[in-house]
């Protein structure tokens, strides 16, 4: 019997020198300046920078979701098993986004339709998405899913709207949205951010448990090396529309290359300096 080594996991997407920019009434605004990164196969890629520094605008490029007409790629190439997502027509990008790729956003309430009930929004992604699925094999899935990211009572919250749940509750109906189509890369721009350390905490569980059943991978931005520390497999440390570090999450808190990295990791408490360092947030200039 053959056995074939593999020294690496499968890289399943693979960034390359990726430039995007806005027009604005002040002329352009270059915003990513040449992104490389990969994301392997099951795992976790942290992309973490600080405010303004292109994490967001990166995952739209990827998903060909930039603000259209101001938005724009300009350079470079986003390979997804073997295809390059940027020459794809719009329909195509459509359907990889919808079956392959999927992203939740920090917001739950700014990405979910107050005027309808939570399982009108799950069956209308079902329908979309799983047309294989009959209308009662759709109500079905919708209250496996809402099991599956650990609602309560989930029959009954299918009849709710957003409103009447909490923040955590609206996080995990949009996570259940993102996974029902079982993507391969799920994209988490900030999601936790807006909920409180102890919400926090449950969700990160809830995906780090749903990435094991899946075998997804996750792109995971964040601000929060705290979370990197506990999720991430790898990490991007993007500063000025770049890439100034990428490394294993445990060489990057070992031995951060840039001084950049060396500036976030002091910034968190309990990592490697007193919180008193809290107090000192100065912006990075690189000399
Ligand atoms: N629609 C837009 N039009 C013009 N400029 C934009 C637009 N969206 C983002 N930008 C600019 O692109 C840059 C990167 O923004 P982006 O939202 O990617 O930052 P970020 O790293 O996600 O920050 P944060 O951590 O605050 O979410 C910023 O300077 C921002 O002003
Ligand atoms: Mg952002």
């Amino acid at each position: 019997m053959t056995t074939t080594l593999h020294t690496e996991p499968d890289i399943i997407l693979k960034v390359e020198n990726l430039e995007a920019e806005f027009s604005s009434d002040e002329g352009i605004i270059k915003v990513l300046k040449g992104v490389d990164f990969e994301v392997k196969a099951g795992k976790t890629l942290g992309l973490v920078g600080e405010s303004g520094c292109g994490k967001s605008v990166t995952s739209m490029s990827v998903l060909g979701l930039l603000p259209q007409p101001y938005g724009r790629v300009t350079k470079g190439k986003v390979i997804y098993r073997d295809t390059d997502l940027l020459t794809l027509s719009e329909e195509q990008r459509y359907t990889i986004r919808g079956n392959h790729i999927s992203i939740i956003f920090q917001d739950p309430m700014t990405a979910l339709n107050p005027v309808h009930s939570i399982g009108k929004q799950l069956n209308e992604v079902l329908a979309l998405h799983r047309p294989d699925l009959k209308k009662k094999e759709r109500y079905r899935y919708a209250v496996e899913m809402l099991d599956k990211v650990r609602i309560p009572q989930p029959e009954k919250r299918l009849n709710e709207y957003p409103h009447n749940l909490s923040g955590g509750m609206r996080q995990r109906v949009m996570i259940a949205m993102a996974l029902a189509c079982k993507p391969d890369i799920l994209i988490c721009d900030e999601p936790t951010t807006a909920l409180d350390v102890t919400v926090q905490a449950s969700i990160l569980d809830l995906m780090l448990d749903l990435q094991e059943e899946t075998g997804m991978a996750m792109i995971f931005i964040t601000h929060d090396l705290g979370v990197v520390a506990e999720i991430c497999d790898d990490v991007a440390v993007m500063y000025d529309g770049k890439i100034v570090e990428y490394a294993d999450v445990f060489s990057l808190f070992d031995h951060p290359q840039h001084p950049y990295t060396e500036k976030l990791l002091s910034l968190v408490p309990g990592l490697d300096k007193p919180p008193k360092q809290m107090i000192d947030i100065k912006p990075y200039h690189p000399e």
